[in-house]
């Protein structure tokens, strides 16, 4: 196939592109560059041989992603994971985040259906479940409310996709819920790359095990969890591209006819992060002070996926453990440092 991915040298993106160039797909990849660099289309040359056409821009540049159609011919998909994530930069800058994460990807879409190009995957997020009244989360869990405009981004974009293909059945889009994606590529090329403190768990822990940060600040010791730590679904990143490729089936199935799809992306299992800690300790062989700090406002107890769907339907499952997301996560980010020395 030749797919279209916006957002391919970011974290997620990368992961899928390699994928993605080992299946022999045609890739062209649109990002703007606002959170990866040009130094990932050399590490993803280096892992898979291959060099996917580029082009540096914004997605909602209509004459750009115009061009991007005029120069490639028929393109079969798109993969849509261009956005901003940061929680709390979105509450600080809505409108910011509304603008890039939806106006922008209204401007793709148009194009995108001018150009025949009606089969979409979205990267969308387990926050639009809120905090669910039962876990683990299915996909028939309805949507709850969000905490912040970050995860409302991702929710209103549901929505839009879903009236679009209301609006026109030849739109055929898979919507990808992903719990908490976490490791690196085992080759430690591509990984979680940090200019600043991270918001989230794992990259937090790996620049406490570097000597970046003095301690790990644990947010809640009083859940009604285990041991009282906030429990989640962490997800390798490899295993989530695979979700991506094993997504793509639907598009080739002869009889399969469009459809609007929701899928979570998760291994089905729930750590808290006490034992993300204790497991990141054993298998890098390093310590990570910790100190146990109030809950983290608007913080959940408990998140983890409901798989059976996606297993069922798609035939995809998780196959990396926590060990190696814990190994890899380090790994990368130790090598990386030294390679950006
Ligand atoms: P990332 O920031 O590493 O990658 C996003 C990429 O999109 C970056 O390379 C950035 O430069 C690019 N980009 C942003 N706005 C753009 C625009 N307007 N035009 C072109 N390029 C643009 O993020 P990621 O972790 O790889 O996440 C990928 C997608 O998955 C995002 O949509 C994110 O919201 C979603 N998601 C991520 C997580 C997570 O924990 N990482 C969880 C759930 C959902
Ligand atoms: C957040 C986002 C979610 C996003 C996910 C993965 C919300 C409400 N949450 O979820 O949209 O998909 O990240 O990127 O929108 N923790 C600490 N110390 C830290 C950091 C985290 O104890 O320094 C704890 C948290 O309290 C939580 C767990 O670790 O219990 C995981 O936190 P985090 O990695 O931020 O992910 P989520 O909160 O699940």
């Amino acid at each position: 196939m030749k797919i279209l991915v916006t957002g391919g040298l970011g974290y997620i993106g990368s992961h899928t592109v390699v994928e993605l160039l080992q299946k022999d797909h045609e890739v062209i990849i649109l990002d703007n560059l606002y959170n990866s660099s040009l130094d990932i289309l050399a590490r993803i040359h280096k892992i898979t041989g291959k060099t996917p056409n580029f082009y540096q821009g914004n997605m909602g540049d209509e004459a750009l992603v115009q061009r991007i159609f005029s120069e490639n011919g028929k393109i079969d998909c798109c993969i849509h994971f261009a956005g901003l994530k940061v929680i709390n930069e979105s509450l600080e800058n809505p409108l910011g985040y509304y603008s890039n994460n939806i106006s922008c990807t209204l401007t793709l879409l148009k194009v995108l259906g001018k150009n025949n190009c009606r089969n979409f995957i979205f990267s969308s997020s387990a926050s639009v479940y809120g905090d669910a009244a039962h876990v683990p989360v299915s996909e028939e869990t309805p949507k709850g409310e969000c905490s912040n405009p970050y995860a409302w981004s991702k929710s209103f974009t549901e929505q839009i996709l879903y009236d679009l293909y209301q609006s026109d059945k030849t739109w055929n889009i898979v919507v990808l819920r992903y719990f908490n994606p976490v490791g690196a590529h085992a080759s430690h090329l591509i990984g979680e790359i940090h200019q600043s403190a991270p918001p989230n768990l794992m990259p937090y822990i790996t620049q406490v095990a570097l000597g970046q940060r003095e301690k790990l600040f644990i947010f809640g010791s009083d859940y009604p969890t285990r041991d009282g730590t906030g429990v989640r679904d962490f997800i390798h990143v490899v295993d989530l591209a695979k979700g991506h490729i094993a997504a793509l089936g639907v598009f080739n199935t002869q009889n399969a006819s469009p459809a609007y799809r929701i899928y979570n992306l998760g291994t089905g299992e729930g750590h808290s992060v006490l034992e993300i800690v204790q497991t990141f300790e054993r298998v890098n062989s390093v310590k990570i002070p910790y100190a146990l700090v109030e809950r983290r406002p608007a913080d959940i107890a408990v998140s983890f996926a409901d798989v059976n769907k996606v297993y069922n339907e798609l035939g995809w499952k998780s196959t990396l453990n926590l060990e190696d997301m814990c190994r890899d996560s380090y790994l990368f980010a130790k090598e990386y440092l030294e390679s950006i020395k």
